[in-house]
């Protein structure tokens, strides 16, 4: 048996099993679902009806799938809450297929479908039954899956998070693509929700995890800036626990890429009880999100295989940007003016971005994270949209190369933090030019002051910020709410270069799983 999930119930199972005469070989909740199945069968049944028996008596979240020696040639699956997506080779002695999602079975079959809750499906050879937990068939839901196999393998590089970074041009030129009309306006298609809905709405909450709360913080910026809409940013699992004040004419978007992580659908859930108009960002079609949302907007960075977000976090930002001017379209624009030049960056952005992944700049950033190879600890500054690119430059360096890197609001360093700036500390900030420069370059001196190593993101040919670094990571300048999408990059570089510098795999980092279906 393969069990993804919690089951909340099962010491009281447990307990009951035992004094049945079953003995435990583990402390886990995944041995109890085997002990359930093992009685259904010694009763008589098959397999099938003794995995549905089991499951109308456990409670919790679980995608399990079994087999048993009895019946070779078969596996029962069934789930609540955690996703499981259904694969079937071709011909009639086709492979069943289970995963989590679908980026896992690309490379096997272009044949999906999505288990829904309380459902159990029964895989041989070639065929496929799926019925309710009290054994009634039901009609499987297919999914629409466009990803071709060449998306789901390396294609020269030496692993997917190195292909992955290198293809955010092209995921960002297709977010785009439709969507940034030629007359200067948004249009948002799959939304299903209406202007008038979306007019009425008076505040904003943007929910998400990891990478995903990072792109999410920049939304707060645009939306606020753009369309002068309350916007308020909440980490997913602290959100549905703390009492948010939502009505109808609250706006919650989620941003997952997978449209499956476990704290962010439920915080939609939580949302949903109080009336609010549900929207999600997802890089999946038919995610469990997506088909919960009132709205979606997909991002279509194609499938992300490597654990650590890179393409699918640029493409949630400009997502998440195209929102902000859409509402400002619809509300007005809070200064006109900005429209025209917004839309003309916008359109631009997987042009810059080529240009920071050009080979000369990957081996500039492979050049520095050389220099950094041995350094334990790296502080990540940023201030107003730099911030949330700090975070996300901390992020991807603490999960793929294991090093302690805090990211920062620069301005709050003098309230503790700096305390641990000493000679050799390697601060890593992100100076490129917004409104805030000269605030963000009064916090670079001061750890230079300190005796750190600084390390400056800085747009191309700004000798003024390049003077105050150590080194200097250039990118190509946009609009200051843009630079979100270009800014990170060379800070993805710089994980992945000393990553590999320190020989990890940076596909699959030790203690992270891709998509996180567990609370
Ligand atoms: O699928 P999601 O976008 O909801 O995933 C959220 C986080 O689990 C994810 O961004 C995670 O932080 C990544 N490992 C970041 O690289």
């Amino acid at each position: 048996m393969v069990h993804n999930g919690i089951i909340e119930n099962w010491r009281e199972l447990a307990e009951q099993l035992r004094t049945e005469g079953h003995t435990f070989v583990s402390d886990t909740d995944t041995e109890v679902i085997a002990h359930l199945v093992e009685r259904e069968l010694s009763g008589g049944c098959s397999l099938a009806a003794a995995v549905r028996a089991t499951l109308r008596e456990v409670r919790g979240a679980f995608a399990l799938a079994v087999m048993c020696a009895g019946e070779p040639g078969t596996i029962v699956a069934g789930r609540r809450v955690s996703p499981l997506i259904i694969g079937m080779g071709d011909g009639e002695s086709g492979e069943g297929l289970l995963a989590s999602d679908i980026p896992a079975l690309l490379g096997r079959t272009r044949r999906f479908w999505v288990l829904d809750d309380d459902q159990v499906v029964v895989l041989r050879p070639g065929s496929m039954l799926v019925t309710t937990l009290q054994g009634k068939e039901v009609e499987p839901k297919e999914l629409h899956v466009d990803w071709d196999l060449e998306a789901a393998e390396k294609g020269g590089y030496p692993d997917f998070m190195g292909k992955e970074i290198h293809e955010q041009p092209r995921a960002i030129a297709d977010t785009l693509l439709g969507r940034l009309l030629a007359d200067g306006t948004v249009e948002l298609d799959e939304f299903r929700i209406t202007d008038d809905e979306l007019r009425h709405v008076d505040k904003v909450f943007v929910v998400a995890c990891g990478s995903s709360y990072h792109a999410g913080m920049v939304a707060k910026y645009a939306i606020e800036r753009l369309a002068r809409l309350r916007t308020e940013i909440d980490i997913a699992s602290e959100f549905r626990y703390r009492d948010p004040v939502l009505d109808d004419r609250t706006l919650v978007v989620g941003v997952s890429q997978s449209g499956e992580t476990i704290d962010t659908l439920q915080a939609m859930r939580e949302a949903r009880q109080w009336d609010a108009k549900i929207m999600v960002i997802s890089n999946v079609v038919d995610s469990s999100m997506a088909r919960e949302a009132d709205g979606v907007l997909y991002t279509r960075a194609g499938p992300e295989v490597g654990v650590a977000a890179t393409k699918t976090h640029l493409t949630q930002v400009v997502a998440l940007e195209l929102l902000a001017l859409y509402l400002a379209q619809l509300r007005g624009f809070a200064e006109p003016a900005d429209a025209r030049v917004l839309f003309a960056d916008l359109a631009r952005l997987p042009e810059l971005v080529e240009r920071a992944l050009a080979p000369g700049r990957d081996a500039e950033v492979a050049e520095i994270a050389g220099k950094f190879a041995d350094t334990r600890d790296f502080f990540f500054l940023g201030r107003h949209v730099g911030f949330p690119v700090a975070l996300e430059g901390a992020l991807k360096l603490k999960e793929i190369s294991y090093l302690r890197a805090e990211g920062y609001p620069a301005g709050e360093l003098k309230h503790g933090p700096i305390a641990l700036i000493v000679p050799g500390t390697v601060v890593v900030g992100v100076a490129t030019r917004t409104h805030l420069w000269e605030k963000m370059m009064g916090n670079v001196a001061e750890v230079r002051a300190r005796g750190a190593t600084v390390v400056l993101v800085a747009n191309e040919g700004d000798e003024e910020t390049a003077a105050q670094a150590d080194e200097v990571l250039w990118v190509p300048r946009t609009h200051p709410l843009f630079a979100p999408v270009i800014d990170v990059v060379p800070l993805q570089l710089l994980a992945y270069h000393i990553a590999r510098a320190h020989g990890h795999d940076v596909d699959r980092p030790r203690n992270l799983a891709k998509t996180v279906t567990v609370e």
